[in-house]
């Protein structure tokens, strides 16, 4: 089969960013490159012994057939206690959906509401699949900047985006590739704006939520605007906050309306979530120790990497993120350098080859996030690999000629 075959809908589509730069050093690392892989999106951890032995029992008792499209009920019973006892939120079952990870909802929700042209809100830097998933859905992303310093929306320009045809706006806090975390203030002057606008929805990703790293802390839309809470879809899962990205199980909590109309598309596509998985995530989101002892150990990890580039001069001033585990780089003194070969570094890809080729660190541009000339470095692997890793970028970079 040849490519001219495949739909224009698969060739419009880009392949994730950052799982391709993660593969990338992978394959690298198994012909025998020594890489050391800062593109990575997962927490480094196992996970949790609790959520294991669960799937094992789950496995032995026969818990492995179909279950309710929508998540089990004593599943969805566990993340309304999550949400009551974390964010001080309220849901009932009925308003709970459960998909094979958070991406799953996303895509789903927009596949359930997005009519051709529909227009979704996308601040950038965005997490990579937003924009593709929009798309995917018949929808168009539509892609606004952010403040400068903070690199977060402000209600001014969000005012200014939203159109009669907006469906969607995105909000992702703690911020995947910037680690922003957004305030109650800054909240609630968002959520000022969305007043004017009841007929736009709000997706409210807050799969980091279990990484804000103090006194920074984790505040949702809904504990700011509870009157939003009928046209948001707040996303979170296990994947992070748990350690546990191959379970695959994510949840939204939102209006019954749009959770069964997700439940009727996951009907069709995928059946339900994984029954062992669904068993696991049951005991991760009753126990909070574990992804604490995570939080506690990217903090330091995070302090370390921040140490390590700050000696830097082209680096200038590093954003301390206040949550998530990316630091995010300004590269606007690093573009336009040459290599020792001669090589100019125009743009932030070439930045991210050359730290590939010189420093063996593998990272991701901050182009895949629709946000340049900056780099993604994540901090998920061991204080041995960042100070290696972070050592090996910064004396990369002091060998650039002006
Ligand atoms: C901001 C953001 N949202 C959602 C997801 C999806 O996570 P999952 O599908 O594993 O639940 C990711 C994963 O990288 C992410 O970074």
């Amino acid at each position: 089969m040849t490519d001219n075959m495949l739909s224009q809908t698969v060739l419009n589509l880009n392949e994730s960013a950052s799982l391709k730069a993660a593969a990338l050093a992978q394959k690298l690392i198994s012909e025998g490159r020594k890489i050391i892989n800062f593109s990575i999106g997962e927490p480094d951890f196992n996970t949790p012994d609790a959520p294991s032995l669960e799937a094992i029992k789950a496995i032995t008792m026969g818990k492995t057939h179909y279950s309710n499209p929508q998540g089990n009920l004593d599943l969805r019973e566990a993340i309304c206690e999550k949400l009551h006892r974390d964010n001080a939120l309220e849901y009932s079952t009925d308003e709970i959906i459960v998909g094979s990870g958070g991406k799953h909802i996303i895509y789903h929700a927009f596949l359930a509401t997005i009519n051709p042209d529909d227009e979704v809100i996308v601040p950038s830097p965005y997490w990579v699949s937003y924009p593709d998933i929009a798309s995917l859905c018949g929808g168009k992303p539509v892609i606004v900047q952010p403040d400068p310093i903070s690199l977060k929306l402000t209600s001014t320009v969000l005012e200014k985006s939203i159109t009669a045809k907006t469906k969607w706006i995105v909000l992702n806090s703690p911020s995947n590739p910037t680690g922003a975390v957004y305030t109650e203030n800054e909240l609630q002057a968002i959520a000022e704006v969305l007043r004017k606008h009841p007929h736009v929805l709000v997706l409210s990703d807050e799969i980091y939520e279990k990484f804000v790293y103090p006194p920074a802390k984790h505040v949702s839309l809904i504990n700011v605007a509870p009157d939003l809470k009928e046209r948001t879809l707040l996303v979170n899962g296990a994947s992070k906050g748990y350690a546990m990205t191959g379970w695959r199980i994510g949840f939204g909590a939102g209006s019954t309306t749009l959770v069964a109309a997700i439940k009727k598309l996951i009907s069709q596509t995928t059946t339900c979530p994984s029954s062992i998985s669904q068993e696991a995530a049951k005991v991760a989101f009753s126990e909070t120790q574990p992804s604490i002892m995570m939080r506690d150990s990217f903090q330091n990890r995070r302090d370390e990497a921040v140490t390590i580039l700050s000696t830097s001069e082209l680096l200038g001033d590093i954003r301390k993120p206040e949550g998530a585990f990316y630091l995010f780089l300004n590269l606007e003194n690093v573009v336009g350098k040459k290599t020792v070969t001669g090589k100019v570094l125009n743009r932030d890809d070439d930045v991210v080859e050359f730290l590939l080729e010189e420093a063996n660190v593998s990272t991701v541009s901050g182009s895949a996030y629709g946000f340049s000339p900056y780099l993604r470095i994540s901090f998920a692997c061991s204080v041995e690999q960042i100070r290696e890793g972070c050592q090996a970028v910064v004396n990369a970079l002091a060998s650039l000629k002006s």
